[in-house]
């Protein structure tokens, strides 16, 4: 029998909270910005998951692969007998580690985390049904306050997969690896999922592909706004942008305007005029070094005990052990 449940730590008044004060920074500010975790509504996650499909969309399934040959030897590096996994999602990967965890004896506890609280009932349930006998306790929260409320232990992995570590800069990453460490006691793990540097004529293509999924992703934030905060965004006015910025090393999406326009935030009392052209950035998606990766975990307090590369290195898995 496995033991089931869910712990609600951030509430949906939170949630619109921190909608609130986003929008209301993000479009004062010049350039204007939206952050990435606003596109992930029921849509927007259903929009992800179809990128996640795309033959241009190289990370999710080269992380895959490299999880289907590494599982069994993260496993055992690892030594770790609970699993936190931060930004779940579906758990669908995740699957190929706790396979390798029980397979390693070692497995006990399941501790996923995520904002939305309909991709992790439903994950959670499936979990507990596939490996009898692993306790599974879900966390509906941000990242802060998961680390917070983590249940305790002196043999976990925290994972954080997919590259979503990308899309803090650097000094956010920093801060974030700091707060890991502080909740991890010495000996436990960090295993982080990230895309490398790779050519652009890769990279790009990822984030603006052929079909338009990407594109429609993207625009899906002014949607949620439009939903969540009475405004009235043309979603259709903004066109898609990615770029590849050279010198930060991260992909960089944008909507441009494709015409003047007034935009009403009605719940925040705001209008927001937006010139023919004019670009908001939405999300930023840095990829990485092995040295630069290796040295940011160090400084937080890291040693690197592992690390897998697929073939053609465009995305690595990285086992940072708390010193
Ligand atoms: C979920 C943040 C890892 O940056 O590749 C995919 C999000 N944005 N296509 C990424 C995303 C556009 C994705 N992460």
């Amino acid at each position: 029998m496995s033991t089931v449940s869910l712990d609600v730590h951030l509430t949906p008044e939170q949630l619109a909270a921190a909608l609130r004060s986003d929008v209301l920074q993000g479009l004062a500010d010049s350039p204007k910005w939206l952050p990435p975790k606003w596109f992930y509504d029921s849509r927007g996650s259903e929009l992800f998951d179809e990128i996640t499909r795309l033959p241009e969309y190289y990370p999710t399934r080269t992380e895959r692969e490299l999880l289907r040959r590494s599982a069994g030897e993260i496993a055992m590096v690892s030594g770790a007998d609970t699993l936190v996994e931060l930004g779940s999602g579906s758990s669908e990967k995740t699957r190929l580690l706790l396979g390798a965890m029980r397979d390693a004896g070692h497995l006990r506890r399941y501790v996923p985390q995520d904002v939305s609280v309909s991709a992790l009932g439903g994950a959670v349930e499936q979990i507990g049904a596939e490996f009898p006998g692993v306790e599974v306790l879900g966390v509906v929260g941000d990242f802060t306050g998961t680390l917070e409320a983590l249940p305790g232990g002196r043999k976990r992995m925290i994972a954080f997969l997919g590259g979503t570590l990308g899309n803090f800069v650097r000094s956010e990453r920093a801060d974030f690896l700091g707060e890991v460490a502080k909740v991890l006691a010495s000996g436990e793990k960090l295993l982080l999922g990230v895309g490398l540097v790779t050519d652009p004529a890769v990279l790009v293509p990822a984030y603006d592909d052929a079909a338009g999924v990407t594109a429609e992703f993207n625009r899906n934030v002014l949607r949620v706004v439009n939903r969540e905060l009475g405004a009235d965004f043309a979603p259709e006015c903004f066109e898609h942008v990615a770029l590849w910025d050279s010198v930060n090393e991260w992909i960089e999406m944008r909507l441009r305007a494709r015409t003047a326009m007034t935009v009403t935030v009605a719940d925040l009392g705001l209008t927001v005029d937006f010139e023919a052209g004019e670009e908001m950035r939405t999300e930023v998606s840095a990829k990485f070094r092995l040295p630069g990766i290796e040295g940011e975990l160090d400084e937080a307090g890291f040693d690197v005990v592992g690390q897998w590369v697929d073939e053609r290195r465009r995305f690595a898995l990285v086992l940072g052990e708390r010193r």
